[in-house]
């Protein structure tokens, strides 16, 4: 039997064919796990995709919501874009494809937010359709398999892992294929502690044979990321607290955030200035740090009580909100946290009043 042979039967046995996107296999509920579990693990994208698919069930309902909807049930997941991409992308297939989803590779790469690997996952999941996947599982499985040097990110590497993905390829049974791929890269094929022995194709693995699995796939060279400092302000009135709406593109575009400042001026002023309000106390809360791909935000946060000013909440993209409802905004991760510290520190204590 031949690689793919092996992987096929392997994953009719051992596979997973219980996930909740194995139940429904059209296209649209399709694309939706692969764009979620591009970066985020199953376990967390479970909850997210059954809430999506059942306020969003078709393209067109995705189409027609607001981005500020679409946010907020990706709130906590990370990597926004994917969301933003997925709400324009189901509005192109609105305006181009009759609100269908297209069947051709070239039609599904062309839309926003999907690459080669997650055109090809959806192409055979959704239409049995002969195309390679090469996620970063998948990257470490056949990195391993065929013994094939240097960090996947570097283009001649990556060149030479998609002629293999290519070459392995069966000529039937498509799907249990690309999911055993998937499978295997992700409880047996591990990035650390793989359980060989359980492998279909440890006998020809290079990597096994020459005893390099724990060097393989070689990691990326080492950087430092840089890291970048803000102090961040929940400014609270009356169980309220304040919002602000960021502008994409840039981090967090379109999300509702707190008010950020430099840490090491002086806060109470800043407010002042920028808000026109007054600070009548000022708490600091434990620093928090987030990880971006390309730095560290190391983040200061700052518990203001203050005096409120009307017209603040007028303009489009600030708001006051009651903080318990804040949670149901669109948020980025260590925001959502914030608030939630805030929430039970003003249970803990009276809300200031004027
Ligand atoms: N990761 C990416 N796509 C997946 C899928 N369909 N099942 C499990 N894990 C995945």
């Amino acid at each position: 039997m031949d690689f793919s042979a092996r992987l096929i039967s392997w994953q009719k046995k051992h596979g997973r064919h219980n996930l909740p996107w194995q139940q429904n296999r059209g296209p649209y509920a399709i694309w939706l796990s692969e764009i979620m579990l591009q970066q985020t693990q199953v376990a967390t994208v479970i909850p997210y995709y059954l809430r999506f698919l059942a306020r969003f069930p078709n393209i067109s309902s995705l189409a027609q919501a607001t981005e500020d909807e679409v946010l907020s049930l990706w709130s906590g997941l990370g990597y926004y874009s994917r969301a933003r991409n997925l709400h324009l992308a189901a509005q192109i297939m609105l305006k181009r494809h009759n609100g269908e989803f297209p069947n051709a590779f070239e039609q599904i790469l062309a839309l926003p937010g999907i690459g080669r690997s997650t055109a090809a996952a959806i192409c055979s999941f959704a239409f049995g359709q002969r195309h390679a996947i090469l996620d970063g599982n998948v990257k470490r499985v056949l990195a391993r398999y065929g013994g094939i040097n240097g960090h996947p990110g570097d283009k001649p590497v990556a060149d030479k892992l998609w002629q293999q993905a290519e070459a392995l390829l069966p000529q039937g049974e498509i799907e249990a294929y690309t999911q055993g791929l998937m499978d295997l890269g992700s409880r047996v094929c591990t990035r650390s502690r793989p359980v060989c022995t359980a492998c279909p194709v440890m006998a020809e693995c290079v990597a096994h044979q020459a005893g390099r699995v724990a060097e393989l796939p070689t990691p990326r060279p080492k950087k430092v990321l840089p890291e970048k400092h803000t102090a961040m302000w929940l400014l609270i009135h009356n169980g309220e607290v304040f919002l602000e709406k960021r502008p994409a593109p840039g981090i967090w575009g379109g999300l509702w955030s707190l008010p950020e400042g430099d840490p090491e001026a002086d806060a109470e002023r800043d407010i002042m200035s920028r808000y026109g309000v007054m600070v009548k106390s000022r708490q600091p809360l434990p620093p928090l740090e987030h990880g971006f791909s390309h730095y560290k935000l190391c983040i200061a946060p700052l518990l203001l009580h203050v005096g409120r000013v009307a017209p603040q909440a007028s303009q489009a993209a600030r708001m006051w909100i009651d903080l318990e409802d804040a949670q149901g905004a669109a948020l980025p991760a260590p925001v959502k946290k914030l608030l939630t510290l805030a929430t039970e520190d003003l249970h803990g204590q009276r809300p200031v009043s004027d």
